[in-house]
């Protein structure tokens, strides 16, 4: 009988030892309730501070605590290939840096390396714990690798102490739960599950002395706009960017500034993607000598001779294999249709996104946006919305090009300007 958002779902609870191991009791009925099938798997620590009994007393099946003395030979890799997920709350700094430098110390760390199961981590420690660089750079570890990381809340503490590091109520880690469930099955079912997406993002800083670059407006949100919405339609997504905004859970990310490095990183990759999204703001030309020490302003102002600097979309174009699609954008404040139209045919892309930046909230640092997308097949044009609406516009328009015998979508205007 159907009871909630985690029906017929095998949850592994892994319990490891603080204060807030009692909560995780609590949270254990909650996901029974949900109707999960729940496994516990609790630390020796947490034993200090609920018994074992009371885990398997309101668990779907007994609890397990040891990787020797369970009936089970070989109980962390065979519960992980039960899991459907696994949730750890509350994660000690010990569990956090377990799992993210990969040591098996107990059955819970061991079962967690042994899953493919997306992982749930549920921190809860004390505040001076919480902010140490140690289990921040742990837990982002994690989070490059895909796992999902419940923040904690602030809140009283053991001790009588208050601030951040109290374990996320029972109810909002069932919600999270479920939100992981969710995501998960949609990537698996979605419409680019199986396809590598490469997107660069943000704008170029081109040196001119130490401390002084010819750049550009580029926030990098469109462009990581496109990676969330591939990442959750169900690709495998590396972002080439200039800019430390979030990127998907698990993705690749590659952190550049110059136009040189941009090149360099997203042609190495290149050949192994489906489909390459060139959203970044490059830099077309940077000044041909770099000066090695900050220029005095007393020295009256500096004589910039610029070079021109690949251009990364034209050489991905001419190096463009069959079956991949290739996305530029075209930011223009003229005759966008006009210059979106030559982009598509000079350089080789299949998909060329014209973006008018001089309109307000279109383009440059908003949050929104408002494009053209120009095929080759006819354009569509997407009115003003959000920087993820246009992302799944521009995947929907890569989605067409990889139909076979492909036509024009039925909401296309018409051919290009000749
Ligand atoms: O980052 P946001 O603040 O969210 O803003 C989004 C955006 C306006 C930057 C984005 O929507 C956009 O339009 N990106 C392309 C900007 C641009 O450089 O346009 P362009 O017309 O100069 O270049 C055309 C295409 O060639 C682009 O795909 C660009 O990535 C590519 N290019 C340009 C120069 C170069 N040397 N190498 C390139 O690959």
């Amino acid at each position: 009988m159907p009871r909630g958002d985690l029906d017929g779902t095998t949850v592994v609870l892994g319990v490891s030892g603080g204060i807030a191991a009692y909560k995780a009791v609590e949270l254990e009925r909650r996901l029974v309730d949900a109707g999960a099938h729940v496994v516990p798997v609790v630390t020796e620590s947490a034993l200090r501070f609920v018994g074992l009994p009371t885990f398997s007393a309101l668990a779907s099946e007994p609890a397990h605590s040891s990787l020797f003395e369970d009936p089970d030979p070989i109980p962390h890799t065979t519960i992980g290939r039960r899991a459907d997920l696994v949730v750890v709350a509350p994660a000690t700094a010990r569990v956090i840096g377990s799992y993210a430098s990969g040591i098996s110390s107990d059955l819970l760390t061991a079962t967690l390396l042994a899953t493919t199961a997306p992982v749930l981590v549920c921190p809860a420690m004390h505040t001076e714990m919480w902010e140490h660089p140690a289990v921040q750079e742990n837990l982002a570890t994690l989070r490059r690798r895909g796992v999902h990381v419940l923040p904690p809340e602030e809140g009283r503490l053991a001790g009588g102490d208050v601030g951040a590091g109290r374990l996320a109520e029972p109810a909002r880690i069932v919600e999270a739960a479920a939100e992981v469930l969710r995501s998960t099955r949609a990537r698996a079912s979605g419409d680019l599950a199986g396809l590598r997406v490469l997107v660069s993002a943000g704008g170029t800083r081109e040196p001119i002395d130490p401390v002084r670059f010819i750049g550009n407006r580029s926030s990098g949100k469109q462009g990581h706009a496109v990676a969330e919405a591939a990442h959750a339609r169900g690709a495998e997504v590396t972002v080439v960017t200039t800019v430390g905004l979030p990127a998907p859970p698990g993705a690749e990310v590659v952190r550049v500034e110059t136009a040189a490095e941009m090149a360099e990183a997203v042609l190495e990759r290149a050949a192994e993607a489906d489909v390459v999204v060139m959203a970044a703001a490059v830099a077309d030309f940077r000044p041909k000598v770099v000066a090695g020490e900050k220029l005095k302003k007393r020295a009256g102002p500096p004589d910039l001779v610029l070079e021109p600097t690949l251009d990364i979309l034209a050489e991905l174009g001419r190096r463009k294999r069959a079956g991949q699609v290739l996305v530029g954008f075209a930011a223009e404040t003229g005759d966008m249709a006009e210059e979106a139209a030559a982009k598509l045919e000079s350089k080789r892309a299949d998909v060329l996104v014209g973006n008018d930046v001089g309109a307000s909230g279109v383009g440059f640092e908003w949050d929104t946006n408002e494009v053209t997308i120009f095929t080759r097949g006819g354009s569509r044009a997407v009115p003003l919305t959000t920087k993820k609406a246009v992302a799944d516009a521009v995947l929907d328009a890569v989605l067409d090009q990889m139909r076979p015998g492909r036509t024009a979508a039925p909401d296309q205007e018409g051919a290009l300007p000749a």
